[in-house]
């Protein structure tokens, strides 16, 4: 079964944009897991931008919710994550000036700094998986390093799919890593930027088993509904 995992920051940004507690991203987390999200994915930025430390708290103490953590490296995060317990934790590089995740982390740098934190979850039990580009290099590092998953960043992808630019190149660079990690009994998961039709390009490669998609669902919910849009989603990753 290939699962979606749905990110629900931006439902934190709308409710922070009042400063208030409406909307709430404890009762979307519940809401998504009914209308059939696998999981739910939630980013504790350093910045706080839209999840708060309440939030991660409250949301990964729902029973019977999967819940993947977005993290970066900086050791506060990963105390704090070490302490809530998520299910699954996802590493992400961090740039404080930048709107979204641009790219995937740079391996090659942090290599020891990111085997020392994949160990640390690995004793709490909790799957980690690393956001990668889609590069062999970068596969064969993840499995060097002992990450049960990668989820590919498809920003690129989606980017050139919008812009009716030729996007081969690139969907070639995903199924190739996508091959490689699943060779290395890595679990694939794929995820930023995607819509309707990126989701259901991706679809053709079978070793992706997870996407974690968030703003384009947000967006769409506001014209046709939360509910709506996540089985539209399902709909368009089982049909695979
Ligand atoms: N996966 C990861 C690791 C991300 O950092 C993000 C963005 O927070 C997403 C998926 C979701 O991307 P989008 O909001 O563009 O769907």
């Amino acid at each position: 079964m290939i699962r979606l995992g749905v990110n629900i920051d931006h439902v934190a940004t709308v409710r922070n944009a009042r400063g208030e507690l409406h909307p709430d991203p404890v009762y979307a987390a519940k809401f998504a897991k009914k209308s059939g999200a696998d999981s739910i994915t939630i980013h504790l930025r350093e910045d706080r931008r839209h999840i708060k430390d309440f939030d991660t708290k409250k949301i990964c103490s729902i029973k019977n919710l999967p819940v993947n953590l977005e993290i970066s490296t900086n050791f506060k995060i990963v105390k704090i994550a070490l302490k809530v317990k998520p299910d699954f934790i996802c590493l992400v590089p961090e740039n404080r000036k930048e709107i979204t995740t641009e790219g995937g982390l740079n391996l090659n740098k942090n290599k020891t700094k990111i085997k020392n934190i994949i160990s640390k979850f690995k004793k709490k039990k909790i799957r980690t998986s690393l956001f990668i580009n889609p590069s062999l290099n970068d596969v064969k590092i993840s499995k060097e390093v002992g990450a049960d998953c990668i989820e590919i960043h498809t920003g690129r992808l989606a980017h050139l799919v919008k812009s009716k630019k030729n996007y081969s190149k690139e969907l070639n660079r995903i199924k190739n890593s996508s091959i490689l990690a699943n060779k290395l009994s890595i679990e694939v998961h794929a995820g930023h930027g995607l819509d309707y039709k990126t989701t259901k390009i991706l679809t053709k490669i079978k070793q992706i088993k997870e996407f974690n998609i968030g703003h384009y669902l947000i967006g769409e919910s506001i014209f046709y509904g939360f509910d709506k849009v996540i089985k539209n989603f399902k709909k368009i990753i089982k049909k695979k």
